[in-house]
């Protein structure tokens, strides 16, 4: 079946099959584009200075090892701060149907990649298509983010039709399956992220009807009908792993799980709402893909970074903008990896502010198994050519 990525038609096929000439066409970097981000491979090559055999640098990080410079993407790297995102968003006419159009939310995907030459892709798409694929109401309201039907009891969780949500979602594991390829063919040091939002945050959307900045209406239902909000995330649970299995089978190569919200909760909440569901995302998920890496944000988990680490099992923990990493270093077992956490706001200041921030993180995590990023997702007001610059220091080691 052809088809076409921005104005150029490509092939679709799974990603492990002969790659067309024709996929090779839309990916293609000059080689003056690698050397102005600073890559560490050989500005002749387009594929970024992979030997054969060897293995992605993010994927080794992800398997315990101290990778030195550290392989870096940032969150939310696709993005309004990006011309070329903008362009593809309009012209997809709104943020659900980019999402759900394979050609363009691959097209977005790839972009910071060509940029920037970042180690990691992250699908483009979002954590609120879960709900959206078993058929809550959802839209995204200019200026405003994302606006849910609310679901506040028992009557609202049964109208949500689970079974529907491999076929409704099928565009966003298209979207990997066409990455994928792209990737492999043109640029096969970088690793696919795939991604869900963790059982609370979804969950926290789902009840709220909106973002908040205290999510109340969540938190209180988990407090004052815990039997129906633990419906919701068990189901939640099964509506992930399946989504993420999808997502794995499609070509992703590493998965994250984005607790925003986790920080608004207390310790035993916290343990029976983000690390129990969690953890079962991540036994159901292993059990059938023992060596996938998932990488787990529990957003202000603060001193439960080290117990949300150890009893998920995830093989890295990123970290949010307010944590010490000498202190994650110290609570996060010692062969899980460690990702983050550069302030967002400093990467819209850039100059001397991003770079004295960003050497200090790289010195704190010299040594031990480190996925550079941010600590939450990039502004819309940040300058371009500071995620150059970023790429620059990144890639110098510190
Ligand atoms: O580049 C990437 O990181 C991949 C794509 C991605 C998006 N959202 C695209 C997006 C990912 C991984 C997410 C995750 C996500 N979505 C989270 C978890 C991470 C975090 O930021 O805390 C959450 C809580 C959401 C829910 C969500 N989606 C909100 C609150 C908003 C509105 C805020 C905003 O920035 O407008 C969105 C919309 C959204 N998701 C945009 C993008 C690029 C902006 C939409 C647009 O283009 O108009």
């Amino acid at each position: 079946m052809d088809a076409w990525i921005g104005r150029i038609p490509v092939v679709h096929r799974p990603y492990n099959t002969p790659s067309s000439s024709r996929i090779l066409i839309f990916f293609k970097m000059k080689p003056g584009d690698i050397a102005e981000a600073g890559l560490s491979g050989s500005p002749e090559s387009m594929d970024g200075g992979m030997a054969a055999g060897e293995r992605k640098p993010l994927l080794r990080a992800l398997g315990g090892e101290a990778v030195w410079p550290p392989p870096m993407w940032l969150m939310r790297q696709a993005g309004r701060y990006l011309p070329e995102y903008r362009a593809v968003r309009e012209k997809a006419g709104g943020f659900i149907a980019l999402c759900t159009t394979p050609e363009l939310a691959s097209e977005v995907t790839i972009q910071p990649i060509r940029r920037y030459g970042m180690d990691g892709a992250i699908l483009f798409s979002d954590i609120l298509m879960v709900p959206w694929a078993m058929g809550q109401g959802l839209a995204f309201a200019e200026g405003e983010g994302p606006v849910l039907d609310p679901i506040r009891d028992a009557a609202g969780l049964a109208a949500l039709d689970p079974t529907n949500l491999r076929a409704r979602a099928a565009p966003i594991f298209e979207t990997v399956r066409l990455t994928r390829a792209a990737l492999e063919a043109q640029a096969p040091r970088v690793t696919l992220i795939g991604f869900a939002g963790s059982p609370w945050t979804v969950a926290a959307y789902m009840v709220e009807g909106r973002g908040s900045k205290d999510f109340r209406a969540a938190r209180s239902l988990a407090y004052e009908d815990p039997a129906t909000f633990g419906r919701l995330i068990r189901l939640l649970v099964d509506a992930t792993t399946d989504y993420l299995l999808a997502q794995i089978e499609a070509g992703a190569e590493v998965v994250m799980l984005f607790d925003s919200w986790a920080g608004m909760l207390p310790p035993s909440q916290f343990r029976r709402w983000v690390i129990e569901p969690s953890a079962a995302i991540l036994r159901n998920v292993k059990r059938l893909h023992p060596s996938i890496p998932v990488i787990g944000f529990p957003r202000l988990a603060g001193p439960l970074i080290g117990e949300y680490a150890q009893r998920t099992a995830v093989s890295a923990v990123a970290m949010d903008t307010a944590m010490d990493p000498r202190f994650a270093a110290r609570a996060v077992p010692a062969h899980v990896a460690l990702q983050g956490n550069l302030d967002p706001l400093s990467l819209i200041a850039g100059g001397v502010a991003l770079e004295t921030e960003a050497r200090q993180i790289l010195a704190a995590m010299r040594g031990r198994p480190f996925i550079f990023n941010l600590g939450h997702g990039i502004e819309k007001e940040t300058p371009p050519e500071h995620v150059t610059q970023l790429v620059r220091i990144v890639r110098s080691g510190g």
